[in-house]
């Protein structure tokens, strides 16, 4: 028995990274997969690899029609959309006063406004099933201030709010809304933020050995971690849960000041 059994999923952002791990193990797992994402090079071969339980189809997470296109797509091919994973993203890591209104614009695009069209587009879909479950990923950083980071950690503070006002607005539908907020997450994203040659995961270990075990560990066993919180999430193990979050952090903000 697959935890996914019987389910259907677009996973948007999964060509790589914690979407691509996430799309994998949902597959284990029973489910159908539609792979979704703007990366054409990537993507195909993740649904291909997921055989008949994958499809890749290209989403821009910024456009309405594109959404339009992706849900169409998954029920016409699936039969229903039972789950939406809200998983793309995008990094900008400046200061303020170097922070330009068009990458500000950009990481609210894809980070929030996608969100956004993500559970529009997808709710009606799901209400026509009986229900589903939508799982957005936030992030740490949409749980505390962090320098630098004025466009991306405000798209996840506003990630975290979206996914409570849905999850009141859709419970009537039998749609579940919630979030996981990770700190660790693709090697690809942060790696053009660090100094040449620094590996993505001796800073992600850096970071996590709050936890003794943690230190031999890479890149794909934390985002593994995340994609085994969003799998509690989309499957029915979490019937009662909406309108919450799970933060996979290995104790990060415990152990320092936040404001949540
Ligand atoms: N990398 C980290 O350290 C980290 C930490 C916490 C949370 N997160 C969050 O996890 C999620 C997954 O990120 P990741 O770490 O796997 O990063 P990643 O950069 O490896 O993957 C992001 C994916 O999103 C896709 N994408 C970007 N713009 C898109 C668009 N307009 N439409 C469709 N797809 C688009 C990319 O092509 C890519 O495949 C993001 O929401 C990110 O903010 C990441």
């Amino acid at each position: 028995m697959g935890r996914l059994d019987g389910k259907t999923a677009i996973v948007t952002g999964s060509a790589r990274g914690t979407g691509e791990s996430t799309a994998r193990l949902f597959a284990e797992e029973g489910g159908r997969v539609v792979v979704a994402d703007i990366n054409e090079d990537l993507g195909p071969q993740v649904a291909r690899d997921l055989g008949d339980n994958g499809l890749f189809v290209r989403l821009d997470v910024t456009s309405e029609d594109s959404w339009q296109e992706a849900v169409g797509t998954c029920t016409d091919h699936f039969g229903s959309l039972d789950v939406l994973v809200n998983n793309a993203g995008l990094l900008n890591i400046a200061p303020i006063a170097k922070t330009s209104v068009a990458d500000f614009e950009r990481v609210v695009a894809v980070n929030q406004k996608g969100v956004f069209l993500g559970i529009k587009t997808a709710a009606p879909a799901m209400r026509s099933g009986g229900g589903g479950s939508i799982v957005n990923i936030a992030s740490i950083d949409g749980m505390k201030g962090g320098p630098n980071l004025i466009a991306y950690s405000g798209t996840k503070w506003a990630v975290r709010g979206m996914t409570r006002v849905a999850s009141g607005e859709l419970g009537k539908y039998g749609i579940r809304v919630n979030a996981v907020c990770p700190e660790a997450g693709g090697p690809d994203m942060i790696k053009p933020y660090l100094p040449d040659g620094m590996d993505p995961d001796t800073v992600t270990r850096y970071r996590h050995q709050i936890l003794s075990y943690q230190k031999d560990r890479k890149s794909s066993d934390f985002i593994r971690d995340v994609a085994l919180a969003v799998l509690f999430l989309a499957s029915d193990e979490s019937l009662s849960c909406t309108g919450t979050e799970i933060v996979v952090d290995s104790g990060i903000l415990a152990d320092r000041p936040v404001v949540a």
